[in-house]
């Protein structure tokens, strides 16, 4: 006989919201963020670690939602895509995915947003090399990377 699904309450402040929901205890971050709260930009590629396009930031590091469960981010400040862009204006990187034109299908773009985001915070005027480490575990089947990388170094020199 099936095990019941128990849920637990969580509090997390998401995109500086705060927020308190009802959780079955093996929700994924992921499916919480986009079934629960509607926030559909954060992508399901893989569903297994591999491919980044599930990156969010939990308190300011850059995680793979996919990889955790909702009640394990209960406390926490989470960041997702549509937390980026204030009042309608783009962020100085996600300006510079537009100028370099570094998505295609766009698909990998909220994790790599997400990732990019992450190393400019801690590091502000990454090198090619430097962004090359920190997209690494974001998957892209259009780009070639190339773009990319130009995007976020851009935004780097620009003052993201
Ligand atoms: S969906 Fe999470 S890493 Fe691919
Ligand atoms: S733009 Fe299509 S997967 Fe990256």
């Amino acid at each position: 006989m099936a095990e019941p699904t128990r849920s637990r309450t969580i509090s997390v402040s998401v995109n500086g919201e705060q927020i308190e929901h009802d959780v079955p205890a093996r929700r994924l971050l992921v499916h919480f963020l986009r079934d629960d709260l509607g926030l559909t930009g954060t992508h399901v590629g893989c569903d297994t670690g591999n491919c980044g396009a599930c990156t969010v930031h939990l308190d300011g590091a850059p995680v793979k939602s996919c990889m955790l469960l909702a009640v394990q981010a209960d406390g926490a400040e989470l960041t997702t895509v549509e937390g980026l862009a204030q009042n309608g204006e783009l962020t100085a990187l996600q300006q510079a995915f537009h100028e370099h034109h570094a998505l295609q299908c766009g698909y990998c773009t909220p994790g790599m947003l997400m990732s990019a985001t992450a190393l400019l915070e801690r590091n502000p005027h990454p090198t090619e090399e430097d962004v090359r480490v920190a997209i690494q575990g974001n998957i892209c089947r259009c780009t070639g990377y190339v773009n990319i990388v130009e995007a976020v170094v851009a935004a780097g020199k620009r003052g993201a």
